[in-house]
């Protein structure tokens, strides 16, 4: 009998057990496997998801591992343990403390599950990412951020909230870090292939652009203990199960760039082509020269982290 799917997920908080769940109740994965240092909690989420699995007929099982040890095997694993985004806090406050938290479970997804892909999702999701993709040593087209999608999303409702019409025939566009200098792309952003810019005026494009840039501090701002979680986990779903499925779709995700757009040894959030082998292409889109200014900063604003890291020695010694 041939292996079915294995998706692992690591930290089964808010994010974790709704991307759990969303996979549960698609039915691709086989097994999902559940890791958090909260063992207990993590087994009821997973009884409980299992239970809604069969209620749905879906084949899939939630289980728990109890140790990194415990994560074998996966075709995918998911990363959003780390310390939530809190009121007042910035992605970057969050820098140090997950980088740390990412580098252990890293090293654990490299030693137990060495042919995964990593999808990240741990904030400042772009050095998390970057992190990810160093401790594990695996090639960079197995280590992918999850950000775009969300982001994109968050514009596209806006549009939608905006226009009053076009709910599920909106492509909007973002590019760059997810942090408050991302790059929504109005020019590449259409509803129902109609350009933005011919049922928008500029000022409601403006106004968009910076709520969509805001996206995640306004739910946080109502939630107030905590940041969202249905929406990041959907996208990150989405990610998965374009690699199960090797469907060969281009989404917006957070990778390593090597040249391409002109940068290097940095991860920013580009088109790339989801498949078996994870981001297996990486495409270029034309930039303006006002879209490149704005991708430049996204860039270094994630490049002062990276340098933040390496003045803090967080590479040496390994
Ligand atoms: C968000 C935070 C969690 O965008 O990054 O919702």
């Amino acid at each position: 009998m041939s292996k079915g799917k294995r998706v692992g997920i690591v930290g089964a908080g808010n994010v974790g057990a709704t991307v759990a769940y969303s996979l549960a109740m698609l039915g691709t994965c086989h097994e999902i496997i559940l890791r958090d240092n909260k063992i207990e909690v993590a087994k009821g989420k997973a009884l409980d998801m299992s239970q809604a699995a069969a209620a749905v007929r879906s084949h899939t099982v939630v289980t728990v591992a109890e140790d990194m040890s415990q994560l074998t095997d996966c075709d995918v694993v998911v990363v959003t343990a780390g310390s939530p985004r809190l009121p007042g806090m910035s992605r970057d406050d969050l820098l140090m403390i997950n980088a740390k938290i990412t580098k252990e479970v890293i090293h654990g997804i490299a030693k137990y599950s060495p042919n995964a892909i990593i999808i990240m999702v741990s904030n400042p999701l772009d050095a998390m990412t970057y992190v990810a993709l160093k401790e594990s040593g695996f090639d960079r087209s197995r280590v992918i951020g999850m950000a775009g999608i969300l982001d994109s999303s968050r514009m596209a409702a806006f549009i939608q909230e905006k226009l009053g019409y076009g709910g599920g025939q909106i492509r909007a566009s973002v590019m760059g870090g997810h942090g408050d200098d991302m790059v929504p792309l109005p020019r590449y952003s259409t509803v129902a292939g109609v350009p933005l810019s011919d049922v928008l005026t500029d000022d409601e494009i403006n106004e968009i652009v910076h709520r969509t840039r805001h996206g995640g501090a306004e739910i946080v701002g109502y939630l107030k203990t905590g940041s969202a979680y249905y929406a990041p986990a959907k996208s990150t779903a989405i990610m998965v199960e374009a690699i199960l499925k090797d469907t060969k779709q281009i989404h917006p995700c957070a990778v390593y760039l090597d040249g391409e757009y002109g940068y290097n040894d940095v991860v920013s959030g580009v088109p790339v082509m989801l498949g078996a082998n994870g981001a297996e292409k990486i495409i270029e889109v034309t930039l303006d020269d006002k879209e490149k200014d704005m991708f430049k900063n996204s860039c270094d604003s994630v490049q002062e982290l990276i340098d933040s890291l390496n003045n803090n020695k967080f590479f040496e010694g390994e």
